[in-house]
């Protein structure tokens, strides 16, 4: 089975103003570019688990899912294949580009390409903030969490659990929209989803900070650098974080959290909510009237447009 989400990619023309944003306002650690002048950055002792390549237009390049061990990557790339996906293996170049022992990739009913792999390159003991951000919550719950736009709800729901075997963490049901959240370790969701009808994207990545002060101090760094803030500081119902959503160079939100639930499988019941927010999470007026996110019609993604 897959563990954890362990790295995400996007395209954007702004690609170089991530540079900054990633330092200065996430408190990533900037290090050195893809082959293509990709920005990566990052959150642990991993050597990267953002990148965001140059590109035309605001897209999710790749979503990469861990798997812990070789065994289980060869096993869950069976599974997927029994099923009737079309997994193929990455070469020697995409192992390098990632920076993985081992890659293979499909690409979803919806149009959005998965990465598998296992092995992530690391160097211990060696993260450091730029901007003194303590401790991103890594380790065994992954990179954070990402959420998908798909056309259909139902569809996307069979697909990730039955398919590729996410589990079931709940759902919320509000007047505006409906989500459902799913897990792979301890993080309450990794994965969440949300249906606009006709298209498919990347509505927000979430990145979860250890110390709550880290996160006071983002919401501070945005105010002084005029960055918009899309969502104020609140609290979701589900996974009871704590976060603002920020706007990112590129149409990507970034949810900054801290304290966020960890569910245990063994005494896991979900529940159905009617509401993202226990209080907060208040959008602007940007956040209104802007797109979900990375979103385009799911046609142009499946004739590879
Ligand atoms: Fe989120």
């Amino acid at each position: 089975m897959i563990n954890e989400l362990s790295y995400v990619g996007f395209r954007s023309p702004n690609y170089l103003e991530w540079e900054a944003f990633g330092q200065d306002i996430i408190g990533a650690e900037l290090v050195a570019p893809g082959s293509d002048g990709a920005v990566r950055l990052r959150f642990d002792e991993v050597n990267y688990r953002l990148a965001i390549h140059p590109g035309i237009r605001d897209e999710l390049a790749y979503a990469g899912w861990g798997a812990n061990t070789e065994e289980e990557l060869v096993s869950y790339v069976a599974r997927l294949r029994a099923a009737g996906v079309d997994v193929i293996e990455g070469d020697s170049e995409l192992r390098a580009e990632r920076q993985v022992a081992a890659i293979a990739w499909f690409v979803d009913p919806f149009g959005l390409r998965q990465e598998l792999s296992w092995g992530k390159y690391a160097t211990p003991t060696t993260f450091r903030s730029p901007r003194g951000v303590r401790a991103f919550v890594t380790g065994d719950q992954g990179l954070g969490h990402v959420v998908f736009v798909v056309p259909d709800l139902q569809e996307a729901h069979e697909f990730y659990t039955k398919v590729m075997g996410f589990k079931y963490s709940d759902e919320i049901a509000s007047p505006t929209a409906t989500f459902r959240f799913y897990h792979v370790n301890g993080r309450h969701h990794s994965l969440a989803i949300v249906a606009v009808p006709g298209m498919v994207g990347c509505n927000h990545v979430m990145l979860e900070v250890a110390d709550f002060d880290d996160l006071g101090k983002a919401i501070d760094l945005c105010v002084k650098n005029g960055v918009d803030i899309l969502r104020s500081l609140g609290r979701h119902t589900n996974d009871k974080m704590l976060s603002f959503y920020v706007a990112t160079p590129s149409s990507i939100q970034i949810e900054y959290g801290y304290g966020g639930f960890v569910v245990d499988d063994e005494t896991w019941v979900a529940r159905t909510y009617e509401s993202p927010t226990v209080w907060g999470h208040a959008r602007s007026a940007r956040a209104v009237s802007n797109p979900p996110g990375i979103v385009v019609p799911v046609e142009s993604l499946k004739v590879g447009a």
